[in-house]
């Protein structure tokens, strides 16, 4: 990683870190010390969205600028995203966005039932080998813990260029109702899988079940 990234690093990210370090619930309405930041996150009081895997981060960036009401959780272990994400947050004047740099399961593990109004995993890895489909994030326990921390109407919202990872993520979110997905900005890893001629699938799907008067 440059130095530019590393400084990135250790000068910005304190200013974004969600802080999840200690175990325990982020229960709606709690504080979240986030170090050299004037202010408190406040989970649950905002609507609150989870991205995961943001890559280097400029969709997270401009969708969050685009939407500055809503809170965004930005999830990506690849610190040299995290240092690009923290940059251009600085550069946008961007305050809606707190950083998790690692593991998004450990912050659904960590957030309180209905705390969310939305989840996005745009091109998450496709693990394309068959016996590697088990380490996809969109399996049935992702479904299971995204059900939980959704709020009632909450909407998850996927893009995939693997056709057999599409289908899984439509057998996963089976029982949940399908709505037009949300516009979103184009992201690198589409431009890639765009430029190899990989047709792009937008999945998303709502807590509501169809037709049996669910809330
Ligand atoms: C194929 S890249 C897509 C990046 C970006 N969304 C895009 O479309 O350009 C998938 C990203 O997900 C991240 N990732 C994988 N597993 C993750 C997890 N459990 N939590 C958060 N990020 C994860 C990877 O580090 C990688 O940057």
């Amino acid at each position: 990683m440059s130095t530019a990234k590393w400084h990135a690093i250790e000068q910005l990210l304190p200013r974004y870190d969600l802080g999840l370090t200690a175990p325990g619930p982020l229960v709606a309405g709690s504080t979240v010390d986030i170090g050299l930041r004037p202010t408190l996150l406040e989970i649950g009081l905002r609507p609150t969205l989870l991205d995961i895997g943001f890559g280097m981060g400029d969709a997270t960036a401009e969708m969050a600028a685009r939407e500055p009401d809503l809170d965004v959780i930005a999830c990506e272990p690849h610190l040299a995203g995290v240092a690009n994400l923290c940059r251009l947050l600085v550069d946008g004047g961007i305050e809606n966005v707190r950083i998790h740099p690692g593991d998004a399961l450990d912050v659904l593990d960590a957030l309180a039932d209905g705390s969310l109004v939305g989840v996005r995993a745009f091109f998450p890895d496709p693990w394309p080998r068959n016996r590697h489909h088990i380490k996809r994030l969109v399996q049935p326990s992702f479904e299971t813990v995204t059900a939980r921390v959704l709020a009632s109407g909450g909407i998850v919202h996927l893009a995939t260029d693997v056709a057999d990872y599409a289908l899984q993520m439509a057998s996963v979110f089976t029982t949940w109702t399908p709505v037009l997905p949300p516009s979103r900005p184009m992201t690198k890893f589409e431009r890639i899988g765009r430029e190899a001629g990989r047709t792009i699938v937008d999945l998303a799907f709502t807590t509501r079940l169809s037709g049996l008067g669910h809330a």
